[in-house]
């Protein structure tokens, strides 16, 4: 019998999580059905328990629940506890694991492009879960000094926070998005501003040598400006397909490579 995964999240049509595992199960060999399965806002627990008692896997969470999935979990990995959320869920011995591979996967989707990580430089512009998510893999990444700045200030400096003891090794500075200047290799849009379609205008003396655009498949001011800057750009599919492989990693104990899916 193939084994069973999901996708839980709300809305859920528009997830290509079944598409790209799919993918990796026909090029690994492994045997196994992965669905979409749409949790309503207040029942993200029972679907879980119920999928789970059904033979199920594992399962990814997305928006909005991966917080509440951290919540939900026994077991916790390191990375998923700094990050405080869960997109990642299997079940062991009747305990309920959860991991995060977002940050991880927007690491290899950047090693992939082969932009420079290692002693980088790199802004990270929002404040939200997104950003959360990424700041333990970058650092562990090897990126030394990184700039979170957000339009509410305030924000990026509890962020900065709440996280720098676990990355000691790293500079990360907080600062407002109108203030925003420097040069960085890497400049990585982590605001929702592109799901909603807003408008984010980047100063004229902030320079970046890359753009990374976490969402995909959207519109992107953000990424319609580097490009007229004449860097190198990418949108978020590649972060996407990388926590992907990421998840079916730890549920298969296979690495498909990520060069084949982007
Ligand atoms: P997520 O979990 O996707 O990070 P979130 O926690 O709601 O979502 O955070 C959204 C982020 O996008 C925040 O950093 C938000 O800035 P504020 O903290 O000032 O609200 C940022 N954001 C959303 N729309 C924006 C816009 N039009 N311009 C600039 N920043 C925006």
């Amino acid at each position: 019998m193939s084994k069973l995964f999901a996708v839980i999240g709300n809305p859920i049509e528009q997830s290509r999580s079944p598409e790209l595992h799919h993918a990796f199960a026909e090029k690994t060999g492994v045997d196994l059905e992965y669905v979409r399965r749409l949790a309503p806002l207040d029942g993200f627990e029972a679907s879980v328990r119920d999928f789970f008692a059904h033979q199920g896997t594992g399962m990814n969470v997305t928006v909005p629940f991966k917080e509440q999935a951290f919540a939900l979990c026994d077991q916790l990995t390191e990375r998923a506890s700094i990050a405080g959320a869960v997109n990642t869920l299997w079940m062991t011995d009747g305990k309920l694991y959860g991991d995060n591979t977002d940050g991880q996967g927007l690491v290899d989707a950047i090693q992939t492009l082969n932009w420079p990580l290692d002693h980088s430089q790199i802004l990270i512009i929002g404040a939200g879960g997104a950003t959360r998510g990424v700041i333990y893999p970058l650092v562990k990444a090897g990126v030394h000094k990184l700039v979170i700045a957000n339009r509410t200030l305030a924000r990026a400096e509890q962020l900065i926070a709440a996280l720098k003891h676990t990355v000691p090794e790293a500079q990360l500075q907080a600062c407002s998005l109108d203030e925003l200047s420097g040069d960085f290799d890497i400049a990585i849009n982590a605001t929702s501003a592109s799901l909603s379609g807003a408008p984010l205008n980047l100063p004229e003396s902030l320079h970046f040598d890359h753009a990374y655009e976490m969402a995909y498949g959207k519109a992107s001011s953000f990424l319609d400006q580097a490009a007229k800057r004449g860097v190198p750009v990418s949108d978020g599919f590649g972060m996407l397909a990388g926590q992907a492989i990421e998840a079916f990693y730890i549920w298969n104990g296979i690495k498909p490579d990520l060069k084949d899916f982007i």
